[in-house]
């Protein structure tokens, strides 16, 4: 008996990564933050038949001009990580730019993508595509069963608008579509700027901005007792290959992976862990090594208590993350000091 439970897996046929080295694997974003961490990745596996456009060089908002360059190049596989992204203060101030956009890019690139018969795409959504009231940790059933947060409502429906996409056309034309719901990201080629950038960085550049000024004190709005979840990018780089990779494919059981309905379903990408905002700006703080008192402004709201997604699903697949906090936000400080000239600090 135990010997033949031993076998048996021998017998069973080898886990397929139709994601071969020699593919063309186009990264549209490619100079973003997610983006970046991706072509970093994806050399450092071997994968370096890379496509690659700037912005100037390839508008994914010109739906005639993304379907040629898909007709010239015919990519085997897309990363679709370019969007317009910003934090709260960009998100409640353009949102008719956030949804226009958004959508344009996802509709030129995946109909090029149909159109030309891309084997398999990872659609970057995010978390805030799920209902405002979530119940913790946040599951991948929880998208569409209630009312969005109003702040970034354009943004999320563009994303949303992404996520029944893919799943559509899977249905419909037989395409392998996933999408991934990240978390919040940070890491080296991250957005600094006063006001279009995330919590993350923008405490560390209040932080480094209060260190050369002499400042005093720096302020944090509110309470600092929100809790949120922090992924470094070069995880959600590795995660989002992993995915592509194995998502949707036999397993050495021969089982499916994500079961039987996985390239319609998303998978959301965390840490696992979450942490109160004052906690993380003490960590900033120490890092950037600023002296001065740390303050909270607590006449200032708070915005949603918690925000933790369930990563169960990915998990489950054998992936868990690799960078801690602390060493993300040194290696992301590091980067800052490094990279002042060409980061965007506007
Ligand atoms: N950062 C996060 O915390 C986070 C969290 C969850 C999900 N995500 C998702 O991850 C994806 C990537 O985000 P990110 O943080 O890497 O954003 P990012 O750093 O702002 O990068 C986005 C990239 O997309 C490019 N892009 C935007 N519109 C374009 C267009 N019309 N034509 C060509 N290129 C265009 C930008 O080019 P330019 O530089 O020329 O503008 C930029 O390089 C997004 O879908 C976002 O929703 C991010």
């Amino acid at each position: 008996m135990q010997r033949a439970s031993r076998l048996a897996p021998l017998l069973l046929p080898e886990p397929r990564d139709n994601v071969k080295q020699s593919d063309k694997i186009f990264v549209a974003g490619h100079r973003g933050l997610v983006g970046s961490a991706l072509v970093r990745r994806l050399l450092a596996l071997g994968f370096d038949n890379l496509v690659l456009r700037t912005r100037d060089e390839l508008d994914l908002e010109d739906i005639a001009s993304v379907r040629a360059f898909f007709e010239a190049e015919r990519p085997n596989h897309v990363f679709l990580a370019a969007a317009r992204v910003g934090g709260i203060f960009a998100n409640n101030t353009y949102p008719a730019d956030f949804i226009h956009d958004n959508l344009l890019v996802q509709i030129s690139v995946i109909e090029a993508a149909r159109a030309t018969n891309v084997d398999k795409m990872l659609f970057l959504g995010s978390s805030c595509i799920y209902p405002k009231f979530s119940e913790q940790p946040i599951r991948e059933e929880a998208l569409l069963t209630g009312e969005l947060e109003p702040t970034n409502e354009a943004y999320a429906v563009a994303k949303i608008a992404g996520i029944i996409m893919c799943r559509s056309y899977n249905r419909q034309h037989g395409t392998r579509f996933m999408s991934v719901m990240p978390t919040n990201l940070y890491g080296e080629g991250d957005n600094f700027e006063r006001t279009g950038s995330h919590v993350l960085p923008a405490l560390m550049r209040r932080f480094h901005d209060a260190k050369l000024a002499g400042d005093r004190e720096v302020v944090v709005w509110g309470t600092g007792t929100p809790r949120r979840e922090f992924l470094h990018v070069d995880d959600m780089a590795d995660a989002s290959i992993h995915l592509m990779r194995v998502w949707a494919e036999p397993s050495p059981d021969g089982s499916i992976v994500g079961g039987p309905n996985a390239i319609n379903e998303i998978v959301n990408v965390g840490y696992g862990d979450d942490i109160p905002i004052g906690e993380l700006a003490k960590m900033v703080k120490e890092t950037v090594g600023y002296q001065g008192t740390l303050a909270f402004d607590t006449t200032k709201p708070d915005g949603t208590p918690r925000k933790l997604l369930d990563s169960t699903r990915l998990h489950s697949t054998g992936w868990s993350p690799k960078v801690s906090l602390r060493e993300g936000l040194a290696r992301t400080y590091a980067w800052f000091l490094e990279n002042h000239d060409e980061a965007r600090l506007g």
